[in-house]
């Protein structure tokens, strides 16, 4: 709803059952309803504000995944929400047009909350997403995809057991909005799907077997120019926009298989040989062709030679520059304004997935490399391969706050949760 200039959400977090597999309830957490969350949507420059519940038993929070805003409404481990709770967090959109997400961050318990369900897409819209002319009719040629693994034990039951894996879990049963074996009926010549990796460790390979796609977007918005790839590659908290050609009455299957992890050691213990159908594309006889996208990419303006501070960044084990997270512990300071590059450095013959809160940054090298064309536009999470520098470059644009830190840490949860994250203020 819309009140004096605001558009207000409500979200409630609450414990439900959600059948799965026929016969079998399984205890589920949701945003209103059972399982995961309403998509919510708003347009640059408007003012929003959300109603947040907690009609959970324990604490929760609720963080806004790629938002520009301030400290205080982003929804980390500071701002909690305890049971019986309503918190009122409200900004302005200021940023492009992008598919961001909203989930938990409670203090060493994000993997728990996001894994029960806790969950759901927060569409940003903008001039130049709408004039670039992409497939755009929600839940028709625009579609949603929450990819998430889950395991279940012999009851029916969500299990968190990992069996001591370093990864964290990998589930057996790979569902797309909550829903296992899910299919589309497509009506439209082109279809725009926005990927989200919502699982805990998971890192995937989208592709279909016979045909390339066109990716269009990463996190933090359109690309320079749309990218034609065979896999699109994305870890825990990435997101992508696919746009794929329908053949009109012959059924295309999204799977994920055999992702490249890149080097990482033990690749069958992180899921690497592992392959999924994730959602049937099922078009109609005779479909309308769509028309050509058009372009418009709005440039990031981060240009190295702007930048006024480096500060490096080593994971290692679960900790970044030999520290696990401490709530009390501020571990940069940021001037506000300021161009900066982030040496990111993963010392670990494993993976993780990097993110930073407030920014979205662009991916300067990779090895001292420019990016490869995915890697091109805005970013809030990347891959990090392993032994590898990755040089990110972001500005810290507004929203002074000494007391109220931001978060940045790896986010394969159980990494999070561990403590493989630091806290930045912007001054
Ligand atoms: Cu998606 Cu700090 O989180
Ligand atoms: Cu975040
Ligand atoms: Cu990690």
């Amino acid at each position: 709803r819309v009140e004096g200039g605001t558009r207000i959400f409500e979200l409630t977090a609450r414990a439900g059952t959600t059948e799965f597999m026929s016969g079998t309830e399984t205890r589920t957490w949701g945003f209103n309803g059972a399982h995961l969350g309403p998509t919510l949507r708003a347009t640059r420059g408007e003012r929003v504000a959300v109603e947040v519940s907690n009609e959970l038993d324990e604490t929760t929070s609720v963080h806004w995944h790629g938002m520009h805003l301030p400290p205080q409404m982003d929804g980390g481990p500071h701002q909690s929400v305890e049971p019986g709770e309503t918190w009122l967090p409200a900004w302005e959109i200021d940023q492009p047009a992008a598919t961001l997400w909203y989930h938990p961050h409670p203090h060493g318990e994000t993997e728990k909350h996001v894994y029960m369900g806790l969950a759901g897409l927060f569409l940003l819209d903008d001039d130049a997403s709408q004039a670039a002319t992409l497939p755009s009719e929600y839940g028709v040629d625009d579609v949603p995809v929450i990819v998430q693994d889950k395991k279940f034990d012999d009851a029916g039951q969500l299990t968190l057991d990992s069996d001591g894996n370093e990864v964290g879990l990998l589930g057996d049963v790979v569902m797309v909005n909550g829903t296992v074996g899910a299919y589309h009926e497509v009506t439209t010549g082109r279809v725009r799907l926005r990927l989200l990796n919502g699982s805990t460790a998971r890192t995937y390979s989208f592709g279909f077997e016979d045909r390339q796609v066109d990716l269009v977007a990463t996190d933090g918005g359109l690309l320079p120019e749309p990218v034609r790839s065979d896999q699109v590659r994305l870890a825990p908290g990435e997101r992508a926009e696919i746009v794929v050609e329908m053949t009109p009455g012959e059924a295309a299957v999204l799977r994920s298989s055999d992702p490249d992890l890149g080097g990482v050691a033990a690749p069958f213990a992180f899921g690497g040989n592992d392959t999924f159908d994730v959602l049937e594309l099922r078009p109609a006889e005779g479909l309308e062709p769509s028309p050509e996208p058009e372009w418009v990419w709005e440039d990031t303006g981060l240009r190295e030679a702007d930048a006024v501070v480096t500060r490096s960044f080593e994971l290692q084990g679960r900790k970044i520059n030999g520290l696990r997270m401490d709530m009390n512990r501020i571990d940069e300071v940021v001037t506000v304004g300021d161009t900066e590059i982030w040496e990111v450095r993963n010392l670990h013959p494993v993976s993780h997935s990097f993110h930073v809160h407030d920014v979205q940054f662009r991916v300067l090298s990779v090895d001292g490399e420019p990016p490869p064309p995915e890697l091109s536009g805005r970013k809030d999470t990347v891959y990090l391969e392993p032994n590898r520098t990755y040089r990110l470059i972001m500005r810290f644009e507004d929203y002074t706050d000494p007391d109220w830190p931001y978060m940045y840490h790896c986010h394969m949860l159980l990494h999070e949760d561990e403590g493989m994250m630091g806290q930045f203020v912007v001054v």
